[in-house]
């Protein structure tokens, strides 16, 4: 693995702003080909089909309880309808809308333009109601493809290097397909990746926190062998994140299978290779399992101490997790109004909540908060940092000035000065790499996706809204005064409409566009 320069060079090119745009990247390549549009869901026609549960009623935690961190762990068994709850609410498809030339789907999770480069793996060791086996989720059937039979999880141990992961009732593997979101946005869609993977990891991790259910997320693996376990090639297709479900449980002996070869699937998953993608993603590249425990082991790299839990505010809704996660759906117009100071505390509380993750210590994070306030109760508009749970102020502005120039830092969207604040999640992006390698750009990224998908289900769970949105990187370390770099955007505030909610797993909620 390197030793960060080749991400460093990976985040300057892929920066913009009004003086500045990413090189397109491939010469030749016009974003948003209508003939080379991606297919929107790998398949694997030859594969058995298992059909998941399809009746989900929504029967975990209150959000407000899930997303605080304060669902007492219940160490239960997972079977096939938790699965089903737990795929569904993260990657599952919600809405439907017609397109110019194919329906539109949305899913659970937001996901920058609605492309959803990312795949879902369950490797089942000990699930109810499931054989044990290798499956590929397949969201438009709502099923899982198997591609190998048998408990599979020995052939894990040494691409996961942790004893406990391989021997847990349940792994879930996240895969990236970046063609998906570089069809859009050509060599920066590498982020985008990352940032899609961490909305859809906000949404997992809080339902199976809404079901007592313990998860723990790896971000060290051996790369190579993890995309040969797969059957993915490592390029057109790369693993992003293993989330490890469940306490561990020694593998039935009489069920364990010989590791099979995954079965072939037909789906083209890219029209165009992006070199900086390719690379980036290289260089992040762990080849040992030694390697992987060394990076594990890294210090020092995640400066910023970060809450376990986020107390919701007293008299906070009790709405069941998946029923937020059904009703939210990306604010698109917000209306200018102040909101409770609860609204600016908790969500970025929330977010700033650690997640258990290999390679980052419990209690810390890489990421910092910077916050511009435009209409929040009791604390005056101006631009802030998020310190110990509380905003420390860097520079009062007027309302005017904060909105305007917020809207300017996320490339003159409205959204982003409309909002009652807007976090604009960072890191001290030379720390992270210094400490953790080219990898740790994929660790800051994706870290800053589920702090984004976090304080959007917080804001949706009392009652308001959110979105995530892209920014010009250069404009942001002056307005804050610090030089750390913009890694994603969360703008929360007051919805100007409600979005309908979600359907149920095959009966998407038919919207208009
Ligand atoms: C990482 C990320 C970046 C996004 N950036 C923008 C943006 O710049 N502008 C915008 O209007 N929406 C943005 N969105 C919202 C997406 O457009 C939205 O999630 C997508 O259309 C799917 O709709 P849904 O969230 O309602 O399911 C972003 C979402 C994510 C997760």
């Amino acid at each position: 693995m390197g030793d960060g320069e080749v991400a460093r060079r990976y985040h300057r090119e892929t920066s913009q702003g009004p003086r500045h745009w990413p090189r397109p990247g491939v010469p030749g390549f016009e974003p948003m080909d209508p003939l080379r549009r991606p297919e929107p869901f790998k398949r694997y026609p030859d594969a058995l089909l298992r059909d998941l549960p399809t009746d989900l009623p929504a029967r975990g935690a209150p959000a407000t309880l899930a997303l605080s961190g304060r669902v007492p762990p219940a160490d239960r068994a997972v079977d096939l309808d938790l699965l089903a709850r737990l795929l569904y609410h993260s990657a599952g498809v919600v809405r439907a809308a017609p397109g110019v030339d194919a329906t539109v789907w949305f899913r659970a999770a937001p996901s920058a333009g609605n492309l959803h480069p990312l795949e879902v793996y369950a490797v089942a060791g000990a699930v109810a109601g499931l054989d044990a086996g290798l499956y590929h989720f397949a969201p438009d059937a709502f099923g899982l493809e198997e591609l190998a039979a048998g408990d599979q999880r020995d052939a894990l141990a040494d691409a996961l290097a942790d004893p406990d992961a391989a021997a847990s009732p349940l792994l879930l593997v996240i895969t990236g397909v970046p063609w998906r979101t570089a069809w859009k946005y050509a060599e920066r869609g590498w982020r985008h990746v990352y940032w899609d993977a961490g909305t859809m990891l906000a949404n997992l991790l809080t339902v199976a926190d809404g079901y007592g259910l313990r998860s723990r997320v790896l971000l060290g693996f051996v790369d190579a062998a993890l995309c040969r376990y797969l059957g993915v090639d490592g390029v057109a297709e790369f693993p992003v994140a293993v989330v490890v479900l469940g306490a561990p449980t020694a593998p039935a002996p009489s069920a364990r299978g010989a590791p099979t070869e995954p079965e072939p699937a037909a789906t083209p998953l890219s029209a165009v290779e992006f070199p900086l993608i390719t690379q980036a993603q290289r260089a992040g590249d762990l080849a040992t399992a030694e390697q992987v425990t060394a990076w594990r082991a890294t210090q020092g790299a995640t400066p910023t101490a970060a809450p376990d839990t986020a107390d919701p505010p007293a008299k906070a809704p009790a709405e069941p997790i998946e029923s937020v996660i059904l009703r939210r759906g990306s604010t698109r117009r917000m209306r200018r109004g102040t909101i409770p100071t609860d609204v600016l505390r908790w969500p970025l509380t929330v977010a700033a909540r650690g997640f258990a993750a290999d390679a980052v210590p419990p209690g810390t994070s890489p990421l910092i908060h910077q916050v511009a306030v435009h209409a929040v109760e009791g604390v005056p508009p101006g631009f802030y940092g998020w310190v110990d749970g509380a905003p420390r102020r860097h520079r009062a502005a007027s309302e005017s000035e904060v909105r305007e120039r917020s809207a300017h830092m996320c490339l003159d969207q409205p959204l982003g000065g409309d909002s009652a604040y807007t976090d604009f999640i960072s890191a001290h992006l030379d720390r992270v790499l210094d400490g953790y390698g080219d990898r740790g750009y994929r660790l800051a990224q994706l870290a800053a996706g589920v702090a984004a998908g976090r304080a959007q289900l917080a804001a949706f769970a009392l009652g308001y809204g959110g979105t995530g949105l892209t920014f010009a990187d250069e404009e942001i370390p002056a307005a804050f005064g610090t030089p750390a770099a913009c890694m994603l955007v969360a703008s929360i505030g007051i919805p100007a409409y409600r979005p309908r909610p979600g359907g149920a797993p095959g009966r998407p909620t038919r919207i208009s566009g």
